[in-house]
């Protein structure tokens, strides 16, 4: 494919003290791509997404951002380049107001760039709960509600990769579709997402593409039209 990756994770060994997580993780994603990471619990989907982040730097392999060398980087160096996080368990400032929250790590849209910015407005208009608690404290609001807060406070960084651990985790069915018509409306807006969820069959439905994880490597990789074809790769790997 010619067009260069936005992200390309290539050969990641990561550890954990003297534990050896991954072994040999490749990973590419596009610009405006949305990739699918999946995987049984503890097979190292959360620590690939720390590895890119230079959250827990891999020991060996690398990752480049738009063709240039992140490897190490640290994270903040790592976002200003345009890659957020959504973590597992959300990670807002419960003693900080919803408008507190969205606003801290807020950074405009580079000058060059064609997308349209990420202004409070505009993440309100995505989230109208939000608005109307903007002066509620985080820990006030519902489960739902803060997951909203997680996406909003990343999208109004401007990422150009938005990566979403477990961001429909221990909500209510309803709350989980309106999390994913919101997926959706991001990757519609042109940014690209890297997902990982237990909801295989919306995964397959808003992904473009799939990579599962076994034991720290990587067992598939390729299309989400071709994995949702193959139910045996369901049932070998992620035990559906
Ligand atoms: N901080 C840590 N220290 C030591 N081992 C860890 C640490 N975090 C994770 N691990 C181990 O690393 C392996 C991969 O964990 P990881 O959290 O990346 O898996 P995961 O695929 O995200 O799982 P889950 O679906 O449960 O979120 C597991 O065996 C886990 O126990
Ligand atoms: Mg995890």
């Amino acid at each position: 494919m010619s067009q260069t990756a936005l992200l390309e994770a290539a050969g990641l060994h990561t550890y954990y003290g003297a534990s050896h997580v991954l072994r040999g993780v490749d990973l590419t994603i596009r610009p405006g791509e949305s990739v699918g990471l999946l995987g049984r619990n503890g097979m190292g989907k959360t620590t690939t997404i720390r590895s890119i982040l230079g959250l827990t730097p891999p020991r060996r392999g690398k990752v480049t951002l738009d063709g240039r060398p992140v490897t190490g980087a640290p994270p903040h160096t790592i976002a200003r380049r345009g890659v957020a996080l959504v973590p597992e368990g959300r990670g807002i400032f419960p003693n900080l107001t919803v408008r507190e929250n969205l606003t801290m790590g807020a950074r405009p849209a580079p000058p060059d760039s064609p997308a349209e910015d990420w202004a409070l407005d505009r993440v309100l208009t995505l989230f109208p709960p939000l608005g109307e608690r903007l002066d509620t404290w985080g820990n006030l609001l519902s489960g739902g509600q803060q997951q909203m807060l997680s996406m909003g406070r990343a999208l109004m960084t401007n990422p150009r990769l938005l990566i979403l651990d477990e961001a429909t985790e221990g909500l209510a069915p309803q709350v989980r579709n309106e999390i994913w018509s919101v997926v959706r409306a991001i990757k519609d807006a042109g940014i690209a997402t890297l997902i990982v969820d237990k909801d295989l069959k919306t995964m397959l439905r808003v992904c473009d593409h799939c990579v599962i994880l076994a034991k720290g490597q990587v067992v598939y990789a390729g299309p989400a039209s071709a994995l949702a074809a193959d139910p045996e790769i369901h049932v070998r790997f992620l035990g559906i």
